[in-house]
């Protein structure tokens, strides 16, 4: 099976995507989106976003990273999408499924799934800008209002020449909500479709990945929230390993306060973990507890300390299972 660490604005940033890339098998990871609109970006934008560039497209351990973009015209896109893979993208996702209403009033994100025309010009361009050899990919949703035009939008990535479909099983209109995922219309596309298709939505355990792939029949997955929520989903998918405990998951943050931003004055770690721990708190009771401490605290080391007084509270001497050992 092929498992994808998904792009998330804002929360799955380079450094988050080197941590779970560290102790998942992902094939490969696709970055925040780059917003496009009426000029040719600076390289600086492309490396703010994706560091790894400078690292032949992969993240320190080998990971090949994709950028997304979003945007709506063709050209633009079609000039950034080769600047991208000149600078070292693994190949270039573009994204249908923003449903921002920043991003949506300009024309970009989900508002395109009402216009297939208007996407098929875009994949269309950005595939014959970019070297046959680098892969475009599409992530859509089902649908703006609700999921009546799927399968033309999915014909629309098709014929426009991309390599595979990211299908996000909701209409815009259906958000996040819970129970809304509709896998079964993602399996019609696998038997329509001629490229490989990558289903995405609530894929939270090992059985959901089981499950999706049988009812999609496909065996190439795609997880977001999943990621944070558990930590080593991927491992868990792929490999069955166990999910980690909690005194893990908390070796872990405290691993991942070394990691560094340049520029950083001091707020991003503190900002991150508590973002981290609304997801946490949905798999982890124990979370809970420590969440509601941090959550006014600004200063990073008292964090820290925080931190190191819960993972002392449960670990016992001699025990070490933590994954990145
Ligand atoms: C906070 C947040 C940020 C997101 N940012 C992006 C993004 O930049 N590009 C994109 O294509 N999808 C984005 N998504 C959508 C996810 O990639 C994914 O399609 C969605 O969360 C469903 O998958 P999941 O159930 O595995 O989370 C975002 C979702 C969330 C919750």
């Amino acid at each position: 099976m092929r498992l994808i660490l998904g792009p998330m604005q804002g929360v799955l940033d380079p450094l988050m995507r080197q941590l779970l890339s560290q102790i998942n098998p992902y094939d490969y990871c696709v970055t925040e989106f780059i917003r496009v609109v009426d000029r040719r970006l600076p390289a600086r934008v492309f490396y703010a976003s994706s560091p790894e560039l400078k690292h032949d497209g992969k993240t320190l351990n080998g990971t090949p990273v994709r950028v997304q973009l979003l945007g709506q015209d063709p050209e633009y896109l079609a000039e950034n999408a080769a600047l991208a893979v000149t600078l070292g993208s693994y190949g270039i996702d573009l994204n249908f499924g923003c449903p921002s209403k920043t991003v949506n009033g300009n024309k970009g994100g989900a508002v395109l799934l009402k216009d297939p025309d208007s996407m098929y010009q875009i994949i269309r361009a950005v595939r014959d800008s970019v070297p046959s050899r680098y892969p475009v990919s599409a992530k859509v949703r089902l649908g703006f209002d609700d999921c009546s035009s799927y399968q033309e939008i999915a014909a629309a990535v098709e014929e426009g020449g991309a390599n595979e479909i990211v299908v996000h099983g909701r209409s815009k209109a259906d958000a996040y909500e819970a129970d809304t995922v509709r896998w079964d219309l993602i399996g019609d596309l696998v038997l329509r479709l001629n490229i490989p298709v990558i289903a995405n939505g609530d894929i939270w355990h090992r059985d959901d990945a089981l499950k999706c792939m049988k009812v999609t029949g496909t065996d190439s997955l795609m997880v977001c929230r999943g990621a944070l929520h558990m930590p080593n989903l991927g491992a868990h998918i792929v490999k069955g390993q166990a999910p980690m405990c909690w005194r893990e998951v908390l070796e872990l943050i405290l691993y991942y306060s070394d990691f560094e931003i340049k520029g950083d004055k001091g707020l991003y770690y503190p900002n991150r973990i508590k973002q981290w721990f609304r997801y946490l708190i949905l798999q982890y009771p124990e979370a809970k507890k420590i969440f509601y401490k941090i959550r006014t605290i600004k200063d990073k080391n008292s964090i820290l300390d925080l931190l190191n007084y819960s993972l002392s509270e449960c670990i016992k001497p001699d025990e070490s299972c933590f994954l990145l050992e």
